[in-house]
């Protein structure tokens, strides 16, 4: 279609559009030609994409209706400071709504704790209605509309929102979409023989194009849920479901799906949800053939996400879940015209797996390689720094990288693996293997942020020295994703240093997936009378509210895209910077028990003799060298 064509094919559809507000037709209206190119990308050949075209901007114009006045104006407040979520100020955590504290009412009454703490964003885990047992932790939606009656009733999550804008906080939706539940209305449909739902998925009569298909495909849960294809006895077919066999893939070949998911987002939005985690994005188109991870397409279909939020809801900002490699996250920011135009925000899972690989081996040579090899993103964009999630972690580091320095790739993974699960070399970590490779040996890896940093064992044998140490790992973890510049994550329970959970083995829903191991439910009684207690706990607590204080009245620590690694060649250390127009911050992190020292050289623009620790509130005479104590981490200013 060419482009007068185009836009005398909006005007018709406008004419009948009794919206006033300008500025959405001044974003429709550049947005439309962009919007109607990516679909005709993608969609060319489908019977559907007149009608379903027509459906979308449907949809645009009834969810900018349905907008409130009050989400609008907190639209038109984001837009005048567009990376609103590179700011120190935001902090966020996530949670699951029922763990940390029963139901949305629950969640409510925490407002008071998030304040103490300093948290002002906070991710909530699905909480959308789910089958009873099998739903992956929220993870597999049977009504999109509707919210988990576990946690209460749509007014309840609407005062829940109000309660977080009157408190100026912000919400993180969790949106489920590369697949939804077998139990949900399309998929139930689908198995019925509905020609329309069928569409929904992908079908197939027999094992040819699946065992075509899984030529090229790797296997997300191999132990519990091996394979791509579900079959279905019933009806004698085969569906597809990269994740768990009840999690069905959702076919975005078919317009309809998209269509349908790109309106359930935005009657999200309207529901007041500041930022969208897109789940599982990587996932979200496959062909035969492929690897199907991060396909082109993939991104095309979360350019027309964005672009139609931005019509609708211009002040939502997008995190694109995809736990990649570094040169494939980055493009989740978009390339070339769409740089910056894609999703917001990325997950930093290169770094959070490599500070875990710093601490097994006390030697951060891969973590400082594995950084410089990582592209530029655009500005206006930022990664979600975290040490912790309700997911296991991958050591998914770049094998030419960890070769180039002179190691084996399995035997180094293996080496973390043992660190942390088999307490080798006298560790004391406690985790678990998750998902193991039988072949190799080679697993990711589960357990608590206190168990892996050997908190959980220590307290257990009441062992001083190694309590110590595990407290100062949890410190420099939190240290860190709050110092690199972007939205730090804290994963609800390691404020607390929660151990992992065990129980969830008496939990026949639960008992295959142990991704349970550190999903906990908050001990509140930790938090009785905290500042006054010595306990452990109290002092993780304590030391991240301090830390969360420091980076808010700090304003170097925003996301400018000005992060800068030193190279500095002691093993043990890492060291960054991060500056703004007045300031100017050093970050020295000792990932060993050991103390070292750094030299006075690695500050190559400074003359002074002296820097400003912000964590002691001391002035540090800087020597030629100087002494950093085990897991410590400074924050200098200049
Ligand atoms: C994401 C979630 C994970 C879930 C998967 C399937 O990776 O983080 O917990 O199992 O998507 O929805």
């Amino acid at each position: 279609m060419q482009q007068a064509e185009k836009l005398s094919k909006l005007n018709i559809f406008l004419e009948d559009v009794k919206i006033k507000d300008k500025n959405f037709h001044l974003r429709l209206g550049a947005n439309f030609p962009i919007i109607s190119d990516l679909f005709q990308k993608l969609y060319s050949d489908s019977p559907y994409k007149e009608e379903t075209f027509e459906l979308l901007l449907k949809s645009l114009v009834k969810n900018f209706e349905e907008r409130s006045p009050l989400q609008k104006k907190r639209d038109m407040t984001r837009v005048s400071n567009p990376n609103w979520y590179c700011s120190e100020k935001i902090v966020g955590m996530m949670l699951y709504v029922d763990l940390f504290n029963t139901d949305f009412n629950g969640l409510k009454e925490k407002i008071p704790y998030f304040r103490d703490l300093g948290i002002n964003t906070v991710h909530l885990m699905p909480f959308l209605d789910v089958p009873e047992f099998e739903n992956d932790g929220g993870y597999a939606v049977r009504n999109y509309r509707e919210v988990n009656p576990k946690f209460g009733t749509m007014k309840d999550f609407e005062a829940l929102v109000h309660e977080f804008q009157k408190n100026d906080m912000n919400l993180i939706m969790d949106f489920v979409l590369n697949h939804c539940a077998d139990q949900h209305q399309w998929a139930v449909e689908a198995r019925k023989g509905h020609p329309k739902y069928k569409d929904f998925f992908y079908f197939f009569p027999d094992r040819n194009l699946p065992n075509a298909y899984e030529r090229t495909m790797i296997e997300i849960f191999p132990d519990t849920s091996p394979g791509n294809f579900t079959y279905l006895p019933e009806s004698d077919q085969w569906v597809m479901t990269l994740f768990y066999g009840y999690q069905w893939d959702l076919n975005y070949k078919n317009p309809m799906v998209l269509v349908e998911m790109i309106d359930t987002m935005l009657f999200w939005s309207n529901k007041g949800i500041d930022i969208f985690r897109l789940d599982a994005v990587a996932f979200m188109w496959k062909e035969i053939g492929k690897f199907n991870q991060n396909l082109p397409e993939v991104h095309l279909l979360l350019q027309l996400f964005k672009l139609c939020g931005q019509i609708v809801a211009p002040g939502v900002a997008y995190i694109a879940e995809a736990i990649v490699a570094p040169e494939e996250i980055i493009k989740y920011f978009g390339e070339g015209l769409f740089q910056g135009d894609e999703c917001d925000i990325a997950y930093n899972a290169s770094f959070m797996a490599l500070s875990w690989e710093a601490l097994a081996t006390r030697n951060t040579n891969l973590l400082k390689k594995s950084i410089k090899a990582v592209p530029k993103k655009p500005r206006n964009t930022t990664w979600i720094n975290y040490a912790r999630c309700h997911d296991d972690i991958g050591l998914g580091f770049d094998d030419k990288l960890v070769a180039e320095l002179g190691l084996d790739s399995l035997q180094h993974r293996l080496y973390i693996l043992k660190h942390y699960c088999d307490g080798f070399n006298g560790s004391f970590a406690l985790g678990q293997r998750f998902m193991i490779e039988h072949e190799t040996g080679n697993a990711r890896l589960s357990g608590s942020m206190a168990a892996l940093c050997g908190l959980e064992k220590a307290l257990k044998e009441n062992n001083e020295r190694e309590i110590k140490l595990g407290i100062k790992q949890i410190n420099l973890q939190h240290a860190i994703i709050l110092s690199l510049g972007g939205l730090p994550m804290i994963y609800s329970g390691d404020e607390v240093a929660l151990p992992n959970n065990y129980e969830y083995l008496n939990d026949e829903s639960k008992k295959y997936d142990n991704r349970w191991l550190h999903r906990s439910k908050m001990n509140w009684s930790l938090v009785e009378n905290i500042e006054n207690s010595p306990s452990a706990q109290a002092q993780v607590y304590k030391q991240l509210k301090k830390l969360i204080k420091i980076r808010k009245q700090t304003p170097a620590f925003a996301d400018n895209n000005d992060l800068e690694f030193i190279d500095y060649e002691n093993t043990h250390l890492l060291v960054y910077k991060k500056t703004n127009n007045k300031d100017t911050i050093y970050v020295i992190v000792n990932f060993s028990e050991f103390d070292t020292v750094f030299e006075r050289s690695l500050f190559a623009d400074f003359s002074g003799d002296k820097l400003y620790n912000l964590l002691t509130e001391t002035d540090i005479i800087i020597h030629e060298k100087n002494f950093i104590s085990a897991y410590d981490v400074l924050w200098l200013r200049k």
